[in-house]
């Protein structure tokens, strides 16, 4: 895979001071915020896709870009089913259209363009459990202060209950 992303500087070393007590208050709050009518659109559309292959274990490669790592990820786990998703349109689209929000990318992979802190809600309160999700290369937010940025860190990225 090409490689020239700049090297990303932090004067962060180590996990956030705040953390814990930002974990704790998304804890005792519900996150409120509606989901989007098209987040609802996507999620019904990924549904009909699993439910044929809910026997298989499902990994989501989150915020997925492109879309190649989640490729990769098909070639190397047959026998899993994997689901990239990404809020970007113009990414997504690299590997080819993206029509109601969901592009086939081999039998066992598809992309989906969904907003997360609207999927992961979604994937809960249906009662799917991924086995395992997948984060690389978040946008960076180098700075402390850039903590709230995080989006995955946002209140909701804790629901879809499984390992990371
Ligand atoms: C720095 S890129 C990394 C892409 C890919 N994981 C990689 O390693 O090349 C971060 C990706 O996260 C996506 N993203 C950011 N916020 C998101 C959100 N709230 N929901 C879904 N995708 C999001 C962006 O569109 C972008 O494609």
């Amino acid at each position: 895979m090409h490689a020239n992303s700049p090297v990303v500087e932090s004067a962060q070393e180590g996990p956030h001071r705040r953390l814990s007590e930002v974990v704790e208050r998304h804890r005792a709050h519900v996150w409120r915020q509606p989901i989007a009518a098209h987040s609802r659109q996507a999620w019904a559309t990924l549904r009909d896709w699993l439910a044929p292959r809910s026997d298989s274990p499902l990994i989501l490669d989150c915020g997925c870009g492109t879309g190649a790592s989640s490729m990769g990820l098909a070639q190397r786990n047959p026998g899993s089913v994997i689901v990239g998703i990404d809020q970007s349109l113009q990414r997504l689209s690299r590997q080819g259209e993206i029509g109601d929000g969901l592009l086939q990318l081999a039998a066992n992979a598809v992309l989906l363009r969904a907003p997360l802190q609207d999927l992961w809600r979604l994937l809960r309160a249906d009662g799917i459990r991924p086995q395992r999700q997948l984060l690389w290369y978040p946008n960076p937010w180098p700075k402390p202060e850039h903590l709230q940025r995080r989006w995955h860190a946002h209140a909701t990225a804790s629901l879809a209950a499984c390992s990371w």
